[in-house]
């Protein structure tokens, strides 16, 4: 079993650099996309023996860790919220969140047995993988800004109008989300998930007073709840420079940085925590000698720290050469200072 994954989370020493990539399961690679042409991205999520197929499919490139397959809107639909997602333009809600009283008929329900194949698709990955398993759902804002947007935004108009017209619908949606999450978190955790990651990819679109107020005690409802469950927890966002102290404090063993950040100075002014990151997924398009000494400054700057977990800033994206991934976590792994990586 190759833990040093699981090492980097607690800041144990490792043998080399842990590595693995946000989407590392997707279109990018043409096992994947051979699969998506006889089956829908929601066929792929619902049907244990499909996703665990697909997150088998990146392990032959040597990262450390397996990401279950599956996406984090799929608590929305037992809540009531239907949606799909369209070819080219992401996921569209079809009855997106309205208003108090669409707030006040959104369902509860439990995930092991709504969403009981996400379990079901853990249970049988466990059986066979020689790598540690990561379990994930999307934090209550991020979740949230999907059911009241329809789909993705850039400005949150729609969300950021309800926060601030209607606090306490805000807080009765965004708390739901948060126990629910919690409870799925707690389910795939208890089906054999070894690591958890909570994806909060866009509340960096809020300051930080509105974070406080009306984020941060969601986002710790689930992170501190989780604290007992005995797997290190990843807490993850993008355009978080500002939020990155009130985002610790909400909890999480590791934090994620994206590639706008100075990792080591970001790090400095963190303190003792496990850090995740940060390479920016487009420099995957360019030639291996430009990728690789991106990553070989960000090795050179963290990698000797206890608790670092090489990763893409955000995930990768669709059009990346399977190449450059390889060379990426080759380059990674063969890093060394002194001989001694990470102690
Ligand atoms: O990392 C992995 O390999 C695990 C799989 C995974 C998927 N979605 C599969 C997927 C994970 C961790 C997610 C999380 C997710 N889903 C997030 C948070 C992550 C982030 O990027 O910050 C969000 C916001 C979603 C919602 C979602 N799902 C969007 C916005 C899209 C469209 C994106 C796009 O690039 O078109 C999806 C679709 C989706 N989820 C794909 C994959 C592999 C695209 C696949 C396809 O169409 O075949």
């Amino acid at each position: 079993m190759n833990d040093r994954f699981l090492r980097a989370c607690r800041r144990e020493p490792v043998d080399r650099t842990p590595v693995w990539l946000m989407r590392q399961a997707g279109r990018y690679m043409p096992e994947y996309r051979a699969l998506r042409q006889k089956h829908s991205l929601l066929e792929l999520c619902r049907t244990p023996e499909l996703a665990r197929e697909v997150t088998l499919q990146p392990l032959g490139l040597g990262v450390d860790a397996a990401i279950l397959f599956s996406d984090l809107l799929l608590p929305l639909e037992p809540m009531g919220i239907r949606f799909d997602f369209v070819s080219g333009e992401g996921p569209k809600i079809e009855n997106p969140i309205r208003g108090a009283d669409d707030v006040r008929a959104l369902r509860r329900f439990e995930p092991r047995e709504s969403l009981g194949f996400v379990m079901e698709a853990i249970r049988l990955l466990r059986r066979e993988l020689q790598v540690p398993l990561i379990g994930f759902a999307g934090a209550p804002f991020t979740l949230a800004s999907y059911a009241l947007e329809g789909g993705h935004s850039s400005s949150f108009a729609i969300t950021k109008t309800l926060m601030y017209s209607d606090p306490q619908s805000w807080h009765r949606l965004a708390g739901l989300l948060a126990e629910l999450v919690l409870e799925f978190l707690t389910a795939q955790v208890e089906a054999g998930a070894q690591a958890l990651q909570l994806f909060d990819s866009w509340v960096g679109a809020l300051d930080e007073g509105d974070y406080r107020e009306l984020v941060f005690p969601h986002v710790s409802h689930v992170l501190q709840g989780l604290k007992g469950c005995g797997v290190p927890l990843i807490h993850f966002g993008t355009g978080t420079a500002h939020l990155l102290a009130l985002q610790r404090e909400a909890g999480g063993d590791v934090i994620g940085m994206d590639w706008k950040l100075n990792l080591p100075a970001t790090w400095d002014r963190l303190g003792k925590i496990a850090v995740q990151g940060n390479l920016d997924p487009a420099l995957l398009f360019a030639k291996p000698e430009v990728f690789l000494e991106q990553a070989r400054k960000i090795l050179d700057a963290a990698a000797s720290r206890p608790g670092f977990i090489f990763n893409v800033g955000h995930g990768i994206l669709p059009e990346t050469p399977v190449d450059h991934v390889l060379q990426l976590v080759d380059f990674v792994h063969a890093w060394r200072v002194n001989g001694q990586p990470n102690r």
